[in-house]
């Protein structure tokens, strides 16, 4: 049924050829059209679409195989081509590869080859078709909104360092971007191909990660009934992203140093050294120079991971970029939950762009997307805004007290949830207030493990 919808152009100087070709491929479901010389196909193919053109690769007269195909992959770039190749034309096969050619036909041609040959074209077109979908799709997920001249910045940044081997050490405040400039640093890079391996130094228990990032043989302590791969493995001729590393206990830190040194370590219980091709991104809240100072992190690693500082200002410092990001997520955010594309009052937009947003980006994205849920009308107005953001328009002018307090409380609930391992009860102990008031607060500020 599927191939009555795909068209093949025959490109043969020999009638014969043709005629055979689509006979068979008629029968097979496809439609087909033919041209004995490649101007013709080419006039022919203005004309009419095709999915795939058989093209053989010597032809008498003006216009190669060669001269043709290179004119269809410019002109007509999502075209497959498959060439008719014959006798003592392997140098020209050569060519033909490196023009797009997808496949090649040897002479003397018979019907199983052929029909083979284009079946399997046809999936090789599906799934590059896939993969670049799946690109653009990511590319969009992970773009970087933004036009404020901090953010400017950091692009320009990124693609500088992108394609070099540099680690970079990203800073910001929790909800800044952190992860998603190491994703574009990845993206852009020549090890796009390779897997972006996040490791989030904060939320995994401090004895087990070390078996999360340089695994463990099968034996190697009580319940490792496994042989496990570890992320610095996982992430060979890729990225990996150590998340939040102010967190690692100096033990593992002293690791790291080593595994970054000489890009090798064991696997835990493991004898053999195993080598790796890694890029390093680290990425933390925490004022790093500070912990050095009470001792809590290794200068030496500080410095082998700072290679290349990216600091990125919390939301309040960029205020140009809200209102693009506003509507970057309320268009992200209709599309996903299937409405039409809302927009926000010219007064509503004006309470974001004052708000002093201590959750960051992290947080004007959650708003949007309740807002997109639960607003009612096409606009979103005033009255629709969380009671917090309404209050800022009233009372609040940027820099304020209250602005102040909200920044410090959201910072340290953070900082003691990140010191007690995200183990609520604890870190409400330690605060001396109730469990349900520490969960409102964390959803007040957009306070969450990560992503
Ligand atoms: N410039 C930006 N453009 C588009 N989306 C952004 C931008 N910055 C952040 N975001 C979005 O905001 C959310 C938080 O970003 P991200 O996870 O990268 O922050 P983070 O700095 O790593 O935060 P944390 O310290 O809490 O881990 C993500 O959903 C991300 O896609
Ligand atoms: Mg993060």
């Amino acid at each position: 049924m599927r191939k009555r919808n795909i068209t093949i152009l025959i490109i043969d100087d020999e009638p014969n050829v043709c005629s055979s070709l689509q006979g068979i491929l008629e029968d097979e479901g496809y439609t087909t059209y033919a041209a004995q010389s490649g101007e013709e196909g080419l006039k022919q193919l203005a004309q009419r679409d095709a999915n795939i053109v058989l093209l053989d690769i010597l032809m008498p007269g003006g216009m190669d195989g060669i001269e043709t195909l290179r004119r269809i992959k410019n002109d007509y770039p999502d075209v497959g081509v498959i060439m008719i190749t014959g006798h003592g034309t392997y140098e020209y096969a050569l060519e033909a590869g490196k023009l797009g050619a997808l496949d090649f036909i040897e002479k003397p041609l018979s019907i199983d080859k052929v029909l083979t040959r284009i079946e399997q074209a046809l999936e090789k077109m599906r799934l590059e078709a896939e993969n670049v979908q799946l690109k653009r799709e990511t590319e969009e997920r992970y773009r970087l909104i933004g036009e404020s001249s901090a953010m400017q910045e950091i692009k320009k940044t990124i693609a500088r360092v992108a394609p070099t081997k540099g680690r970079v050490l990203i800073t910001g405040e929790s909800g800044t971007g952190k992860e998603l400039v190491a994703r574009a640093i990845h993206n852009q890079s020549l090890r796009s191909d390779g897997l972006f391996v996040p490791v989030n130094c904060a939320a995994i228990p401090q004895e087990l990660i070390e078996a999360e990032l340089f695994g463990h043989e099968r034996g190697a302590f009580t319940g490792a009934t496994y042989r496990r791969i570890g992320k610095f493995e996982q992430a060979d001729g890729g990225t990996i992203f150590l998340d939040e590393i102010g967190n690692m206990s100096l033990q593992t830190q002293a690791k790291v140093l080593r595994a970054i040194e000489t890009q090798e370590f064991e696997r835990i219980g493991g004898k053999n050294t195993i080598k790796v091709d890694n890029r390093i991104i680290a990425a933390t809240n925490k004022d790093l120079d500070a912990e050095i100072k009470e001792g809590h992190f290794r200068e030496d690693l500080y410095y082998r991971l700072n290679v290349i500082p990216i600091d990125i200002p919390p939301l309040r410092r960029r205020k140009k970029d809200i209102p693009l990001l506003a509507e970057h997520f309320l268009v992200q955010f209709c599309r996903e939950n299937n409405k039409p594309k809302k927009q926000l009052s010219k007064e509503a937009m004006k309470i974001l762009e004052r708000y002093s947003w201590p959750g960051n980006v992290r947080e004007l994205r959650n708003i949007i997307e309740r807002l997109v849920i639960m607003s009612r009308g096409d606009v979103i107005e005033v009255d629709d805004l969380p009671q917090d953001l309404e209050e800022t328009m009233t009372h609040g002018t940027p820099g304020s007290l209250r602005d102040a307090r909200r920044q410090f409380e959201s910072n340290f609930i953070r900082q003691s949830l990140d010191n007690n391992n995200w183990n609520i009860a604890e870190t409400a102990r330690q605060l001396g207030i109730e469990r349900t008031n520490l969960y409102r607060k964390m959803r007040q500020y957009s306070i969450s493990r990560g992503e």
